[in-house]
């Protein structure tokens, strides 16, 4: 399976304006709010797709008992086949992301309103938040990529644009 075109291009839109407003746009400046806040609106967006998408990009179908997120823990030491959905970790971290996305999102806000003018600790808790963000965004990646290379189950081209993906092991036959 292969996610839908709006979850790919929310995807890699999110991954870029986090990446962007991390490491290279100057803090605080207008880009960086402005980048800020069009990540804050694509996370709506997977709000509301979470509600009213397709049935395996709802929340209702990947967001499962934590039991099962600890035998899906077991089964990363060795391959195994893949849900139609995320599993029940990969659902976790969606929802961590956008939970952080909002808190950078609104702690980035609230340094420009007047009410909170110098204050040290929204900057502090808007560092904090941010730092949270990329640090799951990073063992985001390893994971893919342990998922991907070293079980050699196809995961990447979930997420991918082009027409033809074959793997080593050819079991992504449905792209
Ligand atoms: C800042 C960087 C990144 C962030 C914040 C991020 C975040 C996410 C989120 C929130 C999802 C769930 C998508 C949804 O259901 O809407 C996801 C899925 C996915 N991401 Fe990323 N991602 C990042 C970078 C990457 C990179 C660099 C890769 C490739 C190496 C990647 C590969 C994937 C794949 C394959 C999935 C689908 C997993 C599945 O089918 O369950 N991501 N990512
Ligand atoms: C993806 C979302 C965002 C990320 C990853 C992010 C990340 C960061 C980081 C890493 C810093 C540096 C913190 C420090 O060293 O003190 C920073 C500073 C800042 N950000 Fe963001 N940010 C995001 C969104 C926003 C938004 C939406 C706004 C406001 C509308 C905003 C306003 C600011 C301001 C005012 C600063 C402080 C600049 C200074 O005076 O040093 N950010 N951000």
């Amino acid at each position: 399976m292969r996610w839908d075109l709006y979850i790919r291009l929310f995807h890699w839109s999110l991954a870029a304006g986090i990446v962007a407003n991390y490491f290279l746009l100057e803090e605080g400046e207008t880009l960086h709010e402005w980048v800020g806040y069009v990540v804050c609106a694509l996370v709506v967006f997977r709000l509301l797709w979470g509600f009213l998408g397709p049935t395996r990009a709802r929340f209702s179908t990947f967001l499962k008992p934590p039991n099962i997120a600890f035998y899906e823990m077991r089964e990363l030491a060795s391959p195994h086949t893949l849900p139609n959905t995320h599993t029940a970790l990969g659902g976790y971290q969606l929802v961590l992301v956008l939970a952080l996305v909002i808190g950078v999102g609104l702690t980035g806000w609230m340094q420009d309103l007047d009410a909170f003018w110098g204050e040290d600790w929204l900057q502090d808790l808007h560092e904090l938040l941010a730092d949270a963000l990329i640090l799951v965004a990073c063992f985001h990646v390893a994971a893919v990529l342990w998922i991907q290379f070293a079980l050699k189950t196809p995961l990447l081209h979930r997420m991918w644009f082009g027409r033809k993906y074959a793997t080593k092991a050819g079991q992504a036959r449905d792209v």
